[in-house]
C-alpha cells in the first residue's frame, strides 16, 4: 500500500539488497577519495506502510571509494528487532531500546560504525554495513541516544544526549574514541520537547528545548505536537565550567538541525540552525505523516537563523541568515563547535524554486550558491569531504545521491565545493530513495586500496 507521500516518487522504497561492484564513473574520481560514503535512510520492507516517514526502517547506502576508483555498492537494511515487527513499546509500557528503526543517521566513532535513530540505542554495523548489534557503551548506556551526536575534532569525544518524555527529560553523555562513556548528567529545567538535534562548542553544549513537546494524543507513531503555551528556550550548558546549564528564551520556532555553534571571545555563543515556525512545522508534519493536504514534496519552511546567546546575561539575539527554506544543514565536521562561514544545504520545490537544488551559504561574503540537479532528479544531503592539503573552508568536495524518477536511477554526485561543478558522476546500480543524514568514513591511510572489492576489513571496524 504505497499511498503515502514518504513511499512515493524519489521515496519509494527498494525491496531488496543488492552488491555491485567496479562501478562506472563519468568525469575524474579524485584519487584522494579513499573511504567509505555511507547514507542512512527510512527503507520499509515490501508491504509494510508506517505511519510516520520516521517510523520506517533504516536501509543504508554504502559506495566504497578508492584510487580513482568506485569498488562497490551496496544496500543493507539496519537488522533490528523493529525490522521484524517488534514495537517500540512493549506490552507492560516498558520501551524496547533495541527495537530501532535506525534509520536515520550513520556515524563513525573511534572506528565503530552506528546507525543512529533517537528514540533507541545505536547499532553497530560493519564497514560492508552488516548489521552487528545494539551498542550501549559497554553496558553504560540505558537510555536512547540522539541521532546527531558530535565529535569534537579536538579531543575526539563523543558528544550526545538522550530525551525523553519523563524526568529526566534532557541527559547529557561524553564519550570516549574507545567506546566508554566519561561523562553522564541529568540536564536541569529541561522540557519534554522532541529534541532532534543539539550543538557543542569548544566549552559548551547547546540544547533546544521546543514547542514541540510530547503529546500522547498524536498517534502516527512519533507522539509529539506543536503546543502554542510553551516557549522555545535554548539551554547553555557549561560543560568546562562550574556555571551550570543557562536556559534562554527565544522566539517561538522549533530548530531541527543546527549548522554549527562557536565560542566568542566575549563569552557568549553563536548558534546557527534552521528554525521552523508553526506553520512551517505542521506543513512538513503533514507530508511526513501523509495527513490531508499534505504538500507534494517535502518541503522545509524553515530559514537558516542565527542565535547571539548571552548566558550570564540570560539573552539572545536572534536573526535569520538567509530567505531560503532549506534544511539537511552540514559543515566541514573539522570545524563543529568552532567558527565556520560556509554550510551546505537541501532546498525544496515551493518557495521560489520548480525543483529540489543543493545550496551553498557563506555567510562571511554574504554568497549564496545553488546547484541544480536536473528536473525530475533530488539530491540529497551533502557530505564535505576536505581536500587533501587544502586550506580554504570550502576546498574539498561534497557528496551525495542524485536520485533520478525519469531515469529510475542514481548516481552519487562528487562536487567541487568551491564552486559546485561536478568533479565525478559515479554510477549507481539502481535508484536511491530519498533519504536522511550521512557520513564520509575516510579510510586509514595504511588502508588505502588495500580493501578488494567485496572483502571484509574488519581493520576498519572494532565492534563491542
Ligand atoms: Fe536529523
Amino acid at each position: 500500500m504505497l499511498n503515502k507521500p514518504y513511499l512515493t516518487g524519489h521515496f519509494t522504497p527498494v525491496p531488496d539488497e543488492i552488491t555491485a561492484v567496479d562501478l562506472s564513473i563519468s568525469g575524474k574520481l579524485p584519487p584522494e577519495l579513499s573511504g567509505l560514503y555511507v547514507r542512512n535512510g527510512h527503507n520499509p520492507k515490501p508491504g509494510i506502510t508506517p505511519s510516520h516517514w520516521f517510523r520506517g526502517s533504516g536501509m543504508l547506502h554504502g559506495v566504497r571509494l578508492a584510487d580513482g576508483r568506485a569498488q562497490w555498492y551496496r544496500n543493507r537494511w539496519v537488522k533490528t528487532p523493529a525490522l521484524d515487527g517488534a514495537p517500540l513499546v512493549r506490552q507492560d509500557g516498558s520501551i524496547d531500546l533495541t527495537a530501532s528503526v535506525a534509520g536515520t543517521h550513520i556515524i563513525e566513532h573511534g572506528g565503530r560504525l552506528l546507525a543512529l535513530q533517537e528514540a533507541n540505542l545505536p547499532f553497530a554495523v560493519t564497514p560492508e554495513l552488516e548489521t552487528l548489534g545494539p551498542f550501549d557503551f559497554h553496558g553504560k548506556l540505558t537510555t536512547a541516544m540522539t541521532a546527531h551526536p558530535k565529535q569534537d575534532p579536538e579531543t575526539g569525544l563523543l558528544h550526545f544526549f538522550s530525551y525523553s518524555p519523563f524526568e529526566p527529560h534532557l541527559t547529557y553523555f561524553e564519550a570516549s574514541p574507545d567506546g566508554h562513556i566519561v561523562r553522564s548528567e541529568p540536564v536541569p529545567g529541561a522540557g519534554p520537547g522532541l529534541m532532534h538535534d543539539f550543538a557543542i562548542t569548544a566549552g559548551k553544549a547547546v540544547f533546544l528545548d521546543p514547542p514541540v513537546v510530547f503529546d500522547p494524543a498524536e498517534t502516527s507513531g512519533i507522539p509529539y505536537r506543536w503546543h502554542d503555551d510553551r516557549p522555545a528556550r535554548i539551554g547553555v550548558l557549561d560543560r568546562l565550567g562550574d556555571s551550570g546549564v543557562t536556559w534562554i528564551e527565544v522566539d517561538q520556532k522549533t530548530v531541527l538541525h543546527v549548522v554549527n555553534a562557536c565560542d566568542l571571545p566575549d563569552g557568549k555563543v553563536l548558534l546557527e540552525g534552521t528554525a521552523y515556525d508553526q506553520a512551517a512545522w505542521e506543513t512538513s508534519w503533514k507530508w511526513w505523516i501523509g495527513a490531508p493536504g499534505h504538500p507534494n514534496a517535502p518541503t522545509s519552511g524553515a530559514v537558516v537563523t542565527r542565535w547571539l546567546l548571552d548566558p550570564v546575561a540570560g539573552t539572545a539575539l536572534e536573526e535569520p541568515i538567509d530567505d531560503l527554506a532549506t534544511d539537511f544543514p552540514t559543515v566541514d565536521d573539522r570545524l563543529t563547535g568552532r567558527r565556520s562561514s560556509i554550510s551546505y544545504h537541501v532546498a525544496f520545490p515551493g518557495a521560489g524554486l520548480d525543483e529540489f537544488a543543493l545550496v551553498k551559504l557563506n555567510t562571511a561574503t554574504g554568497e549564496r550558491r545553488l546547484f541544480h540537479p536536473g528536473r525530475g532528479r533530488y539530491a540529497g544531503e551533502a557530505v564535505f569531504v576536505p581536500a587533501l592539503g587544502g586550506t580554504a573552508e570550502d576546498d574539498g568536495y561534497l557528496l551525495t545521491i542524485v536520485s533520478d524518477l525519469v531515469a529510475d536511477a542514481s548516481r552519487l554526485l562528487v562536487l567541487n565545493a568551491q564552486d559546485l561543478s561536478t568533479s565525478a558522476s559515479i554510477h549507481l546500480p539502481r535508484r536511491v530513495p530519498g533519504g536522511i543524514h550521512g557520513s564520509w568514513i575516510p579510510s586509514p591511510p595504511m588502508a588505502a586500496g588495500s580493501n578488494p572489492a567485496g572483502a571484509p576489513d574488519e581493520a576498519f571496524v572494532q565492534p563491542g
